[in-house]
C-alpha cells in the first residue's frame, strides 16, 4: 500500500497523510502515466480520502479499460463520498460502454450517485433513447435531479415579460382595501420586489383573525397572489417575528406563536425558493422586558429571554434561470447606476434601531427599507408593500429612485398615506387601482 514510483517512491513506508499529499498534487495525467497499478492498489486503503483521490486520479487517465474496475469499486465501496467520485469517474470516461452502468445508477438510493449518472448520460442527450430516459426524470423525487432535467430539456430561455418594465397603472399607486381583493385587479408578473411586514396575528388591533390557522391561511393566500404578480426570479422579503398573546388570566400562560417558522413550508410549496434569512437586531432596551420576573426568582424552566430580533426571510420566485439572465435584460446604464455602494451589510445580522410613528404602532425604519430596496432591486423597478401601514417602503422607494405600489386596509392609515405622499413628495400619486 505504501509504495510509490511516479507518485512518490516505491517500497517506502509512508504515512497516510504523505500518500494523500502526493495524490493531491498529481495534477494532469496522461495515458502513459506509469503508476496506474499503484492507484488501483491504493483503492484498497482503509482511508476513505486515499480511496477518493486514487479514483480521482484514475479518472484523469481517461482509460476506457478501467470501466470494469470502476464498476467493481462502486459495488464494494460503502461511503457516499467515494461512491460519488467513482460514479463521476464512470461518467467522465464519456464512453458508450458506460451507458448501461449509468442507466442502472439512476435507480441508486443515493441522490449523489443519481446526479452523477445524470451528468454522465447528458453527454449522450442527442441520442433519442437517452434523451427519453432523462426527460422521464422530470418529476423525480429528488428536487436537484428535477431542476437539472428542467434546465436541460424544458426550460424556455426566452424573455417572456420584459424584466425591467412595470405597468404604468401600478407605478406610485396607493390602493385602499383588502390586499386579496385588490390584487385580483393586478396582472401577472407586474412587480419586481415585495418588502413587507404582515399583521402580527392578533397582537395588535389593526386586524383580528378568528384563529391562528385562519391567520396563516390568509398570509398564504396573500403570498400566493404576490407570487403570481412577481416577475420571474425576483424577490420577496418577508419581515416577521414570533409573537406573544398575553395570558387571559392568572390560571393560564401566555402563548407564543412562531410565525416565521409556520409560514415557511407553505411558501416553498407555492413556488418561492428560500434564499436567506437575515436577522434584524435591535437594542435590548427597545424590547419588551421578559426577564424581570426571572431575574428575581432564577428558577430554571421559567427562563424567558428578551427578544431583540426580527427575521427577514428572503425568497425568490422559483426560476431555473440564473440571476445573470435578469441582468442581461436591463440596460447597462441601469445596472451601473444600481450598484450597491460601499458600507453595505456583509453579514446576515443587521443592527438597526427601531422607528416610531405617531400614527402607527409598527413601522419599518427607513434605513432597513433602504437596504432591502438597494440590495434586491434596480433603479426604476416597482416595489410593492401589501401591508403598507405608514408607507415606509414607499418613502424609501422614492428616495432610491424606484416606484412603489402600496395597499392598506385601514382607512385612517390610508388617508394619512395619501396625505403624506401627495403633500410632501409630489403630485404624481395614483389612488386606487385603475387599469384604464
Ligand atoms: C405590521 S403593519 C405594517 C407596517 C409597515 N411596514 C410600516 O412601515 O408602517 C401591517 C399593516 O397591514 C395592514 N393590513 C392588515 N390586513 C390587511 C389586509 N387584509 N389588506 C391590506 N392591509 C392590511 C394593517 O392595517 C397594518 O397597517
Amino acid at each position: 500500500m505504501k509504495e510509490f514510483k511516479e507518485i512518490g517512491i516505491r517500497n517506502l513506508k509512508l504515512e497516510d497523510s504523505e500518500v494523500l499529499k502526493s495524490l493531491k498534487k498529481l495534477g494532469k495525467l496522461h495515458k502513459e502515466f506509469k503508476d496506474q497499478d499503484l492507484l488501483l492498489k491504493l483503492f484498497n486503503s482503509e482511508n476513505k480520502n486515499i480511496r477518493y483521490y486514487s479514483i480521482n486520479n484514475l479518472a484523469k487517465l481517461n482509460n476506457e479499460k478501467l470501466l470494469k474496475k470502476f464498476e467493481y469499486f462502486l459495488k464494494k465501496e460503502k461511503t457516499s463520498y467515494v461512491r460519488r467520485e467513482i460514479a463521476s469517474a464512470i461518467g467522465r470516461l464519456r464512453s458508450k460502454k458506460a451507458i448501461p452502468i449509468m442507466k442502472k445508477l439512476l435507480e441508486d438510493s443515493d441522490p449523489n450517485i443519481i446526479l452523477q449518472a445524470v451528468r454522465g448520460l447528458l453527454i449522450f442527450k442527442d441520442d433519442d433513447k437517452i434523451r427519453k430516459i432523462l426527460e422521464d426524470l422530470k418529476d423525480h423525487q429528488n428536487e436537484i435531479v428535477q431542476k437539472i432535467i428542467n434546465i436541460e430539456f424544458f426550460d424556455n430561455d426566452e424573455y417572456l415579460s420584459k424584466q425591467h418594465e412595470s405597468p404604468n397603472y401600478l407605478q406610485n399607486c396607493i390602493a385602499h382595501g383588502d390586499v386579496l381583493k385588490l390584487l385580483k385587479k393586478v396582472n401577472d408578473e407586474s412587480i419586481h420586489l415585495t418588502f413587507t411586514s404582515p399583521p402580527y396575528y392578533n397582537a395588535r388591533d389593526y386586524s383580528i383573525y378568528n384563529s391562528y390557522q385562519s391567520y396563516l391561511e390568509f398570509l398564504w393566500k396573500t403570498f400566493k397572489e404576490v407570487h403570481r404578480i412577481t416577475k420571474e426570479g425576483r424577490f420577496l422579503i418577508l419581515n416577521t417575528s414570533p409573537i406573544i398573546i398575553p395570558r387571559t388570566g392568572r390560571k393560564y400562560s401566555s402563548i407564543r406563536y412562531p410565525i416565521p417558522f409556520d409560514i415557511h413550508s407553505e411558501m416553498i410549496k407555492m413556488g418561492w425558493e428560500y434564499v436567506d434569512d437575515i436577522v434584524w437586531l435591535k437594542p435590548e432596551p427597545s424590547a419588551k422586558n421578559r426577564v424581570a420576573g426571572f431575574n428575581l426568582h432564577r428558577k430554571p424552566l421559567a427562563y424567558k429571554p428578551n427578544c431583540v430580533t426580527e427575521t427577514l426571510m428572503v425568497y425568490r420566485k422559483k426560476s431555473n434561470k440564473l440571476i445573470d439572465w435578469i441582468f442581461k435584460q436591463y440596460p447597462k446604464s441601469i445596472v451601473d447606476k444600481s450598484k450597491v455602494k460601499d458600507g453595505y451589510e456583509t453579514s446576515n445580522v443587521w443592527k438597526i434601531d427601531p422607528s416610531s410613528d405617531k400614527n402607527h404602532s409598527a413601522v419599518f425604519p427607513i434605513k432597513l427599507c433602504d437596504k432591502v430596496i438597494n440590495y434586491y432591486s434596480f433603479e426604476g423597478d416597482l416595489v410593492f408593500d401589501p401591508f403598507a401601514g405608514s408607507g415606509s417602503v414607499g418613502l424609501s422607494a422614492i428616495k432610491n429612485n424606484r416606484y412603489f405600489f402600496l395597499t392598506e386596509i385601514n382607512k385612517v392609515y390610508f388617508d394619512i398615506l395619501i396625505e403624506k405622499f401627495k403633500s410632501n413628495l409630489f403630485d404624481d400619486v395614483k389612488v386606487g387601482i385603475n387599469q384604464e
